[in-house]
């Protein structure tokens, strides 16, 4: 499928039937979300796949009723890292001087610029920053999902706190950003048949 024909079959599912996605679908997703590109690389968020049910289940009360929680195939949880400190920008650049074969030290003056600029931060712009990236990593999802044929729904509708707590991600340095339900569509499901709402491109696309 093209892109444009995958965005125009994918919808945010609403009813998902019993199938189970593959371990190569479900790879082949978590793939794609961690190569999302991220302000100056940082990823600062985590992937979790809950494949559980039984966990989905626990998750249930904190989803605003939104059962596609539980009957999806797998939840996809993307959490932000609540640490993002000087110490974790080193780390990074660390990987980033091995993966680049790179000598110790050579990123240190990029890493030094990063940390001045991210530690001048207060902790709810950090957070609000962490949540962009996060979001950004599930457009990016969403878009694989549509060209490989899964279907997925987007959902900001839950309980952060109860998320957090019931998949005990304090602990992690992590907080729920957004997460994903995934897998395949309910043949019963009517969100599939409505017409996209979308603002025409004409007054959408703005050229100056
Ligand atoms: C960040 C985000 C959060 C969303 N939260 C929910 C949600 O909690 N429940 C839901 O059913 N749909 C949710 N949606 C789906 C949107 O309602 C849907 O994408 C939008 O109406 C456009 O329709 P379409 O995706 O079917 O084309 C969310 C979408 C995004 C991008």
């Amino acid at each position: 499928m093209n892109t444009l024909d995958a965005l125009n079959w994918r919808y945010a599912v609403r009813q998902f039937n019993n199938d189970t996605l593959s371990n190569a679908q479900i790879n082949e997703l978590a793939e794609a979300t961690r190569l999302t590109a991220s302000s100056y690389g940082l990823q600062p968020y985590r992937l979790l796949v809950i494949s559980s049910k039984e966990l989905r289940e626990k998750l249930l009360p904190h989803a605003m009723g939104q059962n596609k929680v539980r009957d999806c195939s797998h939840l996809f949880v993307l959490a932000v890292k609540t640490n993002i400190d000087a110490d974790y920008i080193d780390k990074h650049f660390t990987m980033a001087e091995q993966q680049q074969n790179l000598a110790p030290g050579a990123l240190a003056g990029f890493a030094s610029h990063v940390k001045d600029v991210m530690c001048s931060m207060t902790t709810e712009q950090l957070a609000s920053w962490a949540d962009n990236q996060a979001h950004i990593a599930l457009g990016n999802l969403l878009t694989a999902a549509a060209i490989t044929g899964v279907d997925a729904c987007p959902m900001a509708g839950f309980d952060k706190a109860g998320f957090d707590e019931v998949l005990n991600l304090e602990a992690q340095q992590l907080s729920v950003s957004v997460i994903c339900a995934l897998g395949k569509r309910c043949d019963s499901d009517s969100s599939a048949e409505k017409p996209k709402v979308r603002i025409p491109a004409a007054e959408f696309v703005v050229e100056i």
